[in-house]
């Protein structure tokens, strides 16, 4: 307090010294001399305000060590790909600390307790409720998490062994939840300590393929670069590499990946993705990179049930429902979308049923002077899912081929 009253005082009393030398030389000194009186009063200010400025922020650095390694200051906010860990430590910091204390080969330890240590049961619980389904997949991750815990449980008590491969696979058709995974597994990584940072970078063929001579590798290391101490999801990694174009430089990107996919392996995590058919075909002609993947996921596309659990459980988080008669419109709509092209899964699920709160709030909007309950705003009816044009377009085209047949006989 005192002290910034002295502050306040010295610098009042320092402006209104300055502006009485101002009034001062303005009535008593000549032009010329004035001018240059001011030019020196102003080079001698700028020059100390530079060498001040300097002098602080030599000694900022000088005195926080810290954060020329790394450390955030106080108060700042993270940055992206960092996480407020909640005093969370690093994979090299937690692996270092627990060398420390290295268990007794009498005492136990339980896997439940290893778990709730590595605060992981989030990760699960947000799998289960953000994904409908998915068994195969969630069993996956389970067995991934498992070799880790397990791992980690091995270090503690001296068996050091090398940290396992975590490069992955993830296979299916548009839709089925790839992203939604990956970034869960980013997240459990970066909680069992495999993981420095544990975001995801999301990359396709443009971000890691130049165009001209020269252009790849930078681009390729730029990306690498970005991902690290986190997951490099590469989509449609199939497009990496065109067979037969010799002046494709895909492979040149390949070779970069594979080395640092080896070298690099306790810092970064690449997991790949697209359709199943494509990515074998890829794999066959790159055969470093498939003996560089430990775990293939394969995410199988949903079936109508499935969809429509989907579909239940998006809206049922945005606090709507669909009536009895437009649950049963909603199954005729995904059993007619299922077959035209672009099909896109849970993605198309969520899709139509955005379209189909946009038509319910059109309908309450067209009669503004009914009252509406809270169930009104809720419940979806049949009228706004069949309201869709898809079911006016398969009316067309049965007609069409009602016309076709006719005539045929
Ligand atoms: N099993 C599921 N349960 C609930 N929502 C799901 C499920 N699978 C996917 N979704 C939702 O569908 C949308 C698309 O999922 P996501 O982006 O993970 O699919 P993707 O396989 O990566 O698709 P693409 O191959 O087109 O990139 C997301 O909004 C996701 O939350
Ligand atoms: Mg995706």
């Amino acid at each position: 307090m005192y002290g910034l009253k002295l502050k306040t005082w010295k610098s009042s009393l320092l402006i209104v010294a300055s502006l009485m030398a101002i009034i001062l030389a303005f009535s008593y000194l000549p032009p010329a001399l004035l001018v240059t009186f001011g030019g020196l009063v102003f080079l001698l200010s700028g020059s100390y305000v530079i060498g001040h400025n300097t002098w602080k922020q030599t000694k900022d650095i000088g005195s926080r060590p810290s954060l020329a390694a790394g450390a955030r200051p106080v108060g700042a906010r993270p940055q992206r790909g960092e996480r407020k860990s909640g005093g969370r430590k690093s994979r090299a910091e937690a692996r270092a600390s627990r060398k420390v204390e290295i268990l007794h080969p009498e005492e136990t330890v339980t896997l439940s307790g290893e778990r709730e240590a590595a605060d992981i049961e989030d990760v699960f619980t947000s799998l289960d409720n953000q994904l409908v389904g998915l068994v195969p997949v969630k069993k996956k991750v389970e067995e991934i998490a498992s070799l880790l815990l397990v791992d980690r449980v091995r270090h503690r008590f001296g068996l050091d062994a090398p940290r396992p491969n975590l490069h992955m696979c993830f296979t299916g058709d548009p839709g089925t939840g790839k992203t939604t995974v990956a970034l869960q597994m980013a997240d459990l990584l970066f909680r069992l300590g495999y993981l420095e940072k544990g975001h995801l970078v999301h990359a396709m063929r443009d971000d890691l393929v130049g165009e001209f001579i020269g252009h790849t590798a930078p681009k390729t290391k730029r990306t690498l670069e970005r991902a690290m101490g986190g997951v490099l999801f590469i989509d449609e990694a199939y497009y990496l590499y065109r067979s037969g174009d010799s002046k494709d430089y895909g492979q040149e990107c390949i070779d970069i990946l594979l080395q640092v996919m080896e070298n690099d392996r306790d810092k970064l995590v690449v997991i790949l993705a697209g359709y199943k058919d494509r990515m074998d075909v890829f794999f066959e002609s790159n055969p470093g990179m498939s003996s560089r993947i430990a775990h293939h996921l394969d995410f199988a596309p949903y079936k109508l049930d499935e969809l429509v659990a989907i579909g239940r459980a998006m809206l049922d988080q945005s606090f709507y429902y669909l009536s009895a008669d437009a649950e049963m419109a909603f199954r005729e709509y995904l059993t007619l979308r299922m077959g035209q092209p672009r099909f896109a899964n849970a993605r198309s699920v969520r899709n139509e049923l955005e379209r189909t709160r946009l038509r319910h709030a059109f309908r309450l909007a067209s009669e503004p002077e009914l009252s509406r309950t809270k169930d009104d705003l809720m419940r979806l009816e049949a009228a706004d899912i069949l309201a869709s044009p898809l079911f006016t377009l398969a009316e067309s085209v049965s007609a069409v081929e009602e016309s076709a047949r006719r005539l045929s006989r």
